[in-house]
């Protein structure tokens, strides 16, 4: 999706907005550009394709400037071209760029063109370069500094105000290079708080190399920056005023004003905490391998917080209010899309054994629709990654004013939407995910789940002590039995060269390692563009088992489970009509390797964890298939890492 970055320095800008602009590559993306304010000089430069375009475009015409704005676009409105890349510009004077949509761009439009404004874009951001000038125009002349910053900033409310839909909005103005406006409204903006210079930026990831210092603007702020000071306004209201000279607090997190500074601390400076290596392939080849083989030690830092090392429950890590909620849970209803949704279908098996809790799973996109039926004691949960998924959000503020008991966020980012919106949150540490193919965000958030299962099932006294110890001793165990898992990467890539020529794949598994396959089929769909189907492997006479056939690859799922042997007379269905079997199965199932069929032991583990560990060669297949067929793996065609519109 569309990325942010902007800065007002001391020194050039466009460096750090080049960075920053890779950085924000992993979105996903058509077009790119960057705006600079030079000496009553407003100067833009734009490229079709990737940043690297932009960057070629740049050594042939180089910008300069200390106030500055740049883009990735995604296109939503106008097809990816030149002329609707970002920042969009109005008389020569102004530039904008924008994440999200404006709805009511085209009663705006006509208006301005009746106005006088011509549109070089089909653009509904273009809409808000030109509306924001002719309100600047309304204004009378700034006679000194106080009312040039007045000036901006009645132009700027005047703006916001008649817009209609979601936006993260930066602007700059030819005649103010002091000053860099954004707001936020439906779409995540961060403040990235320097010494002597600030930035914005649609994901703190864009300016981890100029700072780790951020403000997370909330719904309806917008703000204005010097490179000295920040003022942070809700409507008319200031709600924070920093300045760059403030002492840094010894202790990380939130951080204190120096004496003198208005501290009114609605709006905190938050350390990133993951640092700025985090956001680095190191000596992996992709994100998304370096992200697989991270999973034993994140999957570590996540239970971490959330059980003792003697098998304690920490569910004060939910939130002040989780006390009082979880004995009233009766409930659970899962609300998340696409990766963040299989984790759902996953833990519904656990909550419904482990819990006794009754639990739904729905997409995001169709439940945000729906008339939905609430119980009483229902506890609506969200999943997802980076917590700013359109539909997600949307689904959780419906659920709000539903009557649902309260609203749970799992997530991996802690000051995204979802978090900040829901009453009880557990937090996923995946560290930041780069790959657009979710992995270890995916099995952390299954780790999550096992946990949450493990705390209902207590609440509702359906665990005794000794079952509690055995559950969480699984959950301890996790992390070598990944480490041993990961060693059949040789294996899987050297499976994965006669992979690459296939067009199609059949998915099975049975149980909670139905929703795993789901998953895996989907990991190779994305970067391998491979057609790939899961289906439930009793599903496979009532239809699917005609698509079988010696060219058609089905890959099974097959842990040491109480379907395993319904799951092998399935597999007795696929090689009866020549099917060709991939199985990652428990090494003590007794499947052996033959003519046609491919056996992947993996340790026996408990029924708990199995769904997590099973994942994970699933995620090493569909890596390796799309490495033999050279696709772009961290960025697969026509995907965005977060889908933050509808
Ligand atoms: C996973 O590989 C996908 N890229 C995608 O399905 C993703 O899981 C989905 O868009 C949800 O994202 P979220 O977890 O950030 O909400």
């Amino acid at each position: 999706m569309c990325g942010i970055v902007g800065g007002i320095a001391q020194r050039d800008i466009t460096p750090i907005l080049l960075e920053g602009l890779k950085r924000l590559e992993y979105r996903g993306y058509d077009s790119a550009g960057m705006a600079v304010v030079r000496t009553g000089e407003l100067q833009r430069e734009r490229a079709l394709g990737k940043v690297a375009e932009l960057e070629a475009a740049l050594t042939r015409r180089r910008l300069n400037g200390r106030l500055g704005i740049a883009h990735t676009r995604w296109a939503t409105h106008g097809k990816p071209s030149l002329a609707n890349a970002h920042p969009h510009l109005s008389s020569a004077s102004v530039a904008v760029v924008h994440n999200g949509i404006i709805e009511n761009f085209e009663p705006l439009k006509a208006r301005l063109e009746g106005q006088g404004y011509r549109f070089h874009s089909d653009t509904d951001t273009e809409v808000i370069a030109h509306l924001f000038d002719s309100h600047y125009r309304e204004q009378h002349e700034p006679r000194h500094a106080q009312e040039a910053r007045d000036t901006l900033l009645a132009a700027f409310r005047a703006t916001l105000g008649e817009l209609h839909g979601a936006y993260a909005l930066g602007l700059i103005h030819r005649d103010h290079p002091e000053h860099l406006l954004c707001a936020r409204m439906g779409s995540p903006l961060v403040i990235g708080v320097g010494s002597g210079e600030h930035f914005i930026g649609s994901d703190p990831l864009a300016l981890l190399q100029v700072t780790d210092r951020f403000i997370y603007l909330e719904e309806g702020d917008h703000a204005l920056m010097t490179s000295h000071d920040i003022v942070i306004f809700d409507g008319e209201q200031v709600v924070e005023e920093i300045s760059s000279d403030m002492p840094q607090s010894p202790d990380a997190g939130t951080e204190q004003l120096g004496a003198g500074r208005r501290a009114l601390g609605a709006r905190p400076i938050i350390r990133y905490e993951h640092g700025s290596q985090a956001a680095n392939k190191g000596d992996y080849r992709h994100f998304m391998l370096k992200e697989i083989h991270e999973q034993p030690e994140v999957l570590r830092d996540t239970l971490a917080d959330k059980l003792t090392p003697e098998g304690t429950l920490l569910t004060a890590v939910l939130g002040p209010e989780a006390a009082e909620l979880l004995p009233q849970v009766r409930q659970v209803q899962l609300v998340a899309c696409g990766t963040s949704y299989h984790a759902g279908l996953v833990a519904r098996y656990w909550l419904e054994a482990l819990a006794g809790v009754p639990c739904s799973v729905e997409v995001a996109s169709e439940f945000r629709y729906r008339h939905v039926a609430v119980q009483p004691g229902t506890l609506f949960v969200t999943l997802s990654q980076s917590g700013e998924t359109a539909d997600t959000l949307a689904a959780l503020r419906f659920a709000k004013s539903a009557g649902y008991l309260a609203t749970l966020a799992i997530c991996n980012v802690p000051g995204s939407s979802l978090v900040r919106e829901s009453q009880l949150r557990l937090m996923t540490h995946a560290g930041p995910e780069i790959g657009v193919a979710s992995t270890k965000a995916f099995t952390t958030q299954l780790a999550v789940l096992a946990w949450l299962a493990l705390v209902l099932g207590r609440q509702q006294g359906r665990l005794d002590d000794a079952d509690l110890a055995e559950q969480v001793a699984a959950l301890q165990a996790l992390p070598e039995q990944l480490r041993q898992v990961l060693e059949l990467e040789p294996a899987i890539a050297e499976l994965a060269n006669g992979f690459a020529e296939k067009r199609h794949t059949l998915f099975l598994g049975r149980g909670a390692h139905y929703p795993v396959a789901m998953e895996g089929a989907l990991k190779l769909k994305e970067i391998s563009y491979i057609h790939a189907e899961a289906y439930a492997a009793g599903e496979l006479k009532h239809g699917p088992l005609a698509l079988v056939d010696d060219a058609m690859p089905v890959v099974t799922v097959a842990p040491s489970d109480t379907l395993l042997e319904k799951l092998k007379s399935n597999l007795q269905e696929v090689r009866a009509r020549g099917g060709r079997l991939i199985n990652f199965v428990c090494e003590r199932a007794g499947l052996v390797d033959e003519e046609g069929v491919r056996n992947f032991p993996l340790p026996k583990v408990p029924e708990l964890t199995a769904p997590i560990l099973y994942s994970v060669p699933l995620q090493l297949l569909s890596y390796h298939v799309a490495l033999v067929k050279g696709t772009d793996v961290d960025k697969p065609r026509n995907l965005a890492k977060s889908v933050t519109v509808e």
